[in-house]
């Protein structure tokens, strides 16, 4: 079911075929252990009762002490990882205002008139691109759900990973691509050396922009939301480890853009070595930003502990006193964190999610039952577990009835909070 991971993916560092790999007699190469949340479920693995369930991993983090990269200490099958997946791009204003925004950012490189996207999912990001003036678009996606999905909403997709095939696929529609995006599918690859060698494929034009959206690392520390530490996440990135990929491929980070999306990301913007201007300023602030990542790290640690046991302590006061408790968001981040608390259905009664695909299934590990978002007026619990923290002030906004009715939320991250 999956493999161990042990060498760093961005620098090399611990790779045994490196020739510094031992360095000298009895010291070898190693990648630090900084977080173990143990034996833990596929974070999406939303099955009905009956159903098989893929099964468990070990879920921890390690570091890199030469370039700070965090990466998972296992790679799961993508097979079993990615097979009927229900993720599905968020249909949120707090969405559309993020592609506002990344576009806005792209423009500020370069004017694009084509767009080729690299885990596209269901088409919703280059929909949005073709109402915004970019007059070709082309979509790879592994999901054939969702690249179906993509396809009967007039955005061409091709299903499969991004590799020789699909890259050579997307190029029969559009042979000069002058933009790829990849959101939030670069910290989900394993070999991100093959990864750069297919989109040199794709990188003919001189003016070639590569967009690598990706959750920031430095964010994440901040906040403590280890919650984003799960089987689908290989790597946490920040711009140096990126810095340290590209050495070695014909591309440089030309631009960094920093986004509140996701608890906090970063666009990443590539060009190719050969592109005559430097690289904006954004890089060495982000650079210099990240400096000592590697302690910031091991702090990380601490603070979610603090965070898991604050949510706990909550959840278990709020029983005791014969409360009633719900989650909302069935997020993948709510199933590290119900499972790293412990909860179970006599905890949390249920989780309220807007997507159908994931109603009537159940939370991996805790078997929740996950059910429409109109549960919450109709179950009226005393208290409301924002998990899709990220999405915390759009879920607040939208059910202030919930509170009219003495509802209480609990936004578990950065710290924890009872509103109102
Ligand atoms: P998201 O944070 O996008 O992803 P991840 O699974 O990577 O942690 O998940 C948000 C979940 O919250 C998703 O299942 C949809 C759900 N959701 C609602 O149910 N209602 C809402 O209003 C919003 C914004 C999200
Ligand atoms: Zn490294």
């Amino acid at each position: 079911m999956y493999r161990l991971h042990s060498h760093c993916r961005a620098c090399g560092y611990a790779r045994k075929a490196s020739p510094d790999y031992i360095k000298k007699e009895g010291s070898v190469e190693k990648l630090m252990e900084i977080l173990d949340l143990g034996i833990q479920p596929l974070a999406n693995d939303f099955k009905k009762y009956t159903d098989e369930h893929a099964g468990y991993a070990p879920l921890k983090l390690l570091m890199c002490p030469r370039c700070g990269l965090a990466q998972l200490s296992v790679v799961v099958e993508p097979a079993i990882l990615y097979k009927d997946y229900p993720y599905v791009t968020s249909r949120s204003a707090t969405m559309e205002n993020h592609f506002s925004m990344l576009l806005h950012a792209i423009r500020l490189e370069t004017q694009p008139l084509n767009c080729i996207e690299i885990g596209s999912n269901d088409g919703h990001f280059l929909e949005f691109c073709q109402n915004h003036n970019v007059l070709k678009v082309f979509g790879i996606d592994p999901a054939e759900n969702l690249a179906t999905a993509a396809n009967e909403s007039m955005i061409r997709t091709v299903v499969g990973e991004f590799n020789k095939r699909t890259a050579e696929v997307a190029m029969s529609n559009i042979p000069c691509p002058d933009l790829v995006v990849a959101r939030h599918v670069f910290c989900h690859i394993n070999e991100w050396n093959l990864f750069m060698v297919d989109l040199e494929r794709l990188a003919s034009e001189e003016r070639f922009l590569a967009v690598i959206e990706v959750p920031y690392a430095l964010d994440m520390i901040a906040n403590g939301s280890f919650d984003q530490v799960y089987h689908e996440h290989l790597s946490y990135l920040h711009v140096g480890a990126m810095a340290h990929l590209l050495e070695h491929t014909p591309f440089k980070i030309q631009r960094v853009e920093h986004f509140p999306i996701h608890g906090g990301s970063i666009a990443i913007m590539i060009r190719r070595k050969d592109w005559p201007h430097p690289p904006h300023e954004s890089v060495q602030r982000c650079i210099q930003r990240e400096e000592s990542i590697q302690g910031k790290w091991l702090e990380f640690a601490a603070k979610s502990s603090a965070l898991m046991c604050s949510l706990e302590s909550q959840v278990i006061n709020a029983k005791q006193l014969g409360k009633s408790v719900c989650g909302y968001g069935a997020s993948a981040k709510s199933t590290v964190f119900l499972n790293a608390c412990g909860f179970k259905r006599k905890d949390i009664q249920f989780i309220c999610d807007s997507t159908k695909q994931k109603q009537g299934r159940l939370s991996p590990g805790s078997d929740i039952p996950i059910v429409d978002e109109g549960a919450l007026l109709r179950e009226l619990p005393d208290y409301a577990v924002i998990f899709a923290h990220n999405f915390a002030s759009e879920i607040i906004q939208k059910n202030e009835r919930y509170v009219e009715l003495g509802g209480k939320w609990i936004v578990p991250v950065p710290e924890c909070k009872v509103l109102p």
